[in-house]
């Protein structure tokens, strides 16, 4: 039988007693973690989201029933009242941050039985993850889970703290808008009241936050979630949380400033680590150029090497004819490491460049007793001393090299570079890399869609210099976009806004969007340009991301309390999931023969 606590109340949290309140007594109540049974004593590790404190049943002084302090098992919820003692010598535990004292105990009340649990509530147990994500309540009594939950509270608060101080106001913007089309796949909602219409879930409120602006309301802010119906990844979920704002009146440089402070702010309260100010800047094209990603970690070296014009007239056909095409052939010299890769894994990293589209990797071994390399042989004398001199190859090292678009170029040697740095462990743990990446293309091309699409979003500015090219050469425009990236992740992104209803127009036609469809789905936004705009810009970072980071883990799902999985389900609560027919019927909604 569960127990009522009748008039009971806990004095404090287990782990927030010391050496200081010996001799008090004391009403515990939490989850017995264990339970140590040597017959007339009984020892339990009590624990609550604070942490542990050792209580200690002694049959010959507990007020009550012994057969109830038997019955306990892993799990249960007690409560005790007792007196807070110093542990005898033997039994103090140095590790456990109540490990000097415990409680004795006179009285308990078993106030919640439980099962068995599917797995130990520890720290590091080896439990598969649908396991852990089924029982989600029980995976988040561990402390590992607590602690960082515990961080994403004071991460928010902060970025709240700041964010007033810095005049910024806290405004809610809806979600349940009008889909546009963002980027990512809308989640919809269908509408009761408008058969035949939806909803969608904002994929960030990039508009309202804009129509703010004109409103008036500059400096707004929101913690807010997001809805992306995107393919889920190890740094991507289909809600997740933004930390998102705008600013009227301002330029690029008055958007990073703010956030920079921010993100000082974070680090500091987070982790008492300084970030020192203001942060490095890349442009997207060096860092494309020099790291093979917009999002470059700039922890290790390990850098691409242009040698496109060294090989373009050599015996290599494969080369020189990529170089023919407006290809492009980039290397990473691998400094001193030619030990470290035999035939085989040379083989492996060639099958792993491939996943990102290469067709081939060539590489040059710098080996004590000579050079080995399936492609010197095409080289002149001449040609190969260019090439060894141009990626600084010195005895011990060695040269992987792909030729390809440059897509195909930046992405498998953007991703063959970090690949490399794991194996060669070239990075030191907690170390932060803070970054900005400026100077964003417009546009990128979709070959699927055959057109040009927004490469942040089609409410973001060109730079000034660039504003002829609209109609000229698309693909040459810059955009005021930056990027802030936090050891190869991008943790924020924003832009200065188009406050023109002009330019907005010139942009959706380079977006291939005609007057009635832009009207019809962004209607609203081009209205309200039209009544008075400021200049305006934002910024939103992605709050799970931060937080990944900053606690140190690998995945975005231990940042939220209750994740998705891959296939965008709850493991927990079974979500999504079929409705009544009747639901479906006030709707006016029929789910299709081929979906059964
Ligand atoms: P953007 O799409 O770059 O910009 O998103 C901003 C930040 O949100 C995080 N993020 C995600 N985090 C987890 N799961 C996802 N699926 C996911 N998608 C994005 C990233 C990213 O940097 N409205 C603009 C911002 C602006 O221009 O002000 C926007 O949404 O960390
Ligand atoms: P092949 O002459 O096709 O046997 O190629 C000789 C070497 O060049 C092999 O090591 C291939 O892996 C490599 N190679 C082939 N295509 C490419 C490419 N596009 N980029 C880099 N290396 C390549």
């Amino acid at each position: 039988m569960s127990e009522q606590l009748m008039g009971w109340k806990r004095t404090d949290y287990c782990a927030s007693f010391s050496v200081a309140d010996i001799g008090k007594s004391v009403t515990l109540m939490g989850w017995v973690q264990t339970r140590r049974d040597l017959g007339a004593l009984i020892f339990v590790d009590l624990r609550d989201r604070s942490g542990l404190m050792q209580v200690v049943f002694d049959a010959s002084k507990f007020k009550g029933d012994f057969s109830a302090v038997e019955s306990i098992r892993s799990e249960f919820v007690i409560a005790v009242k007792g007196e807070i003692v110093k542990r005898a010598e033997e039994t103090i535990n140095e590790k456990m941050q109540t490990g000097w004292i415990e409680v004795k105990v006179d009285e308990l009340k078993v106030l919640s039985k439980a099962q068995t649990p599917p797995f130990e509530i520890e720290d590091g147990s080896k439990v598969r993850d649908e396991v852990r994500l089924k029982y989600r309540y029980l995976d988040l009594r561990r402390p590992e889970l607590q602690k960082v939950l515990m961080m994403r509270h004071q991460i928010a608060q902060v970025t709240r703290e700041y964010l007033n101080k810095n005049g910024f106001l806290e405004i809610e913007t809806p979600m349940l808008i009008k889909s546009t089309p963002e980027g990512a796949r809308d989640y919809l909602v269908p509408s009761r009241v408008h058969p035949g219409s939806f909803y969608a879930l904002p994929q960030s409120p990039q508009i309202f936050k804009q129509i703010l602006m004109v409103a008036g309301y500059d400096k707004y802010y929101q913690i807010t979630k997001c809805f992306r119906d995107e393919d889920l990844r190890a740094d991507r979920q289909p809600e997740f949380t933004q930390i998102d704002m705008e600013l009227s009146f301002v330029e690029p440089d008055d958007v990073m400033n703010v956030n920079e402070g921010l993100i000082k702010t974070i680090f500091k309260s987070a982790l008492d680590v300084d970030i020192k100010t203001p942060l490095k800047r890349i442009t997207y094209k060096e860092a494309m150029e020099r790291y093979g990603s917009d999002k470059p970690d700039t922890r290790f070296g390990l850098e691409l090497v242009n040698v496109s014009d060294l090989v373009k007239d050599t015996e290599f056909k494969v080369f020189a004819s990529i170089v023919e095409k407006g290809g492009s052939v980039r290397a990473i010299n691998v400094k001193g490491a030619v030990e470290a890769f035999a035939r085989r894994e040379i083989d492996a990293l060639v099958d792993f460049v491939k996943i990102y589209g290469a067709k081939g990797m060539a590489w040059i071994s710098m080996k004590e007793d000579g050079i080995q390399s399936p492609i010197t042989k095409f080289f002149t004398d001449d040609q190969l001393n260019a090439l060894l001199k141009r990626v600084d190859a010195e005895t011990g090292d060695i040269i992987f090299f792909v030729g390809d678009t440059e897509k195909v170029v930046f992405d498998s040697l953007g991703n063959l570079r970090l690949k490399l740095a794991e194996k060669l462990e070239l990075i030191e743990p907690k170390t932060y890399d803070l970054l900005w990446v400026t100077e964003f293309p417009m546009f990128e091309y979709s070959e699927e869609e055959k057109r040009y699409t927004a490469m942040h979003h089609p409410f973001t500015a060109p730079m000034d210099e660039d504003l002829e090219l609209f109609e000229t050469a698309p693909e040459k425009m810059r955009a005021k976009a930056y990027d802030m990236v936090l050891n190869g992740n991008e943790i924020g992104g924003g832009s200065i806004r188009i406050h023109s209803n002009e330019v907005q127009q010139m942009m959706f036609k380079a977006l291939g969007y005609n007057e009635t469809y832009a009207t019809e789905r962004f209607g609203y936004l081009l209205e309200a340009l039209k009544y008075g705009t400021p200049p305006h810009g934002g910024l939103a970072f992605g709050l799970d991301r931060i937080v990944m980071l900053l606690a140190g883990r690998d995945s975005i799902k231990d940042t939220i309390a209750f994740p998705k999985v891959q296939n965008a389900s709850c493991l927990m609560s079974e979500a999504p999931a079929p409705v009544e027919p009747k639901q479906l019927k006030e709707l006016y909604l029929r789910i299709a023969e081929s979906a059964k």
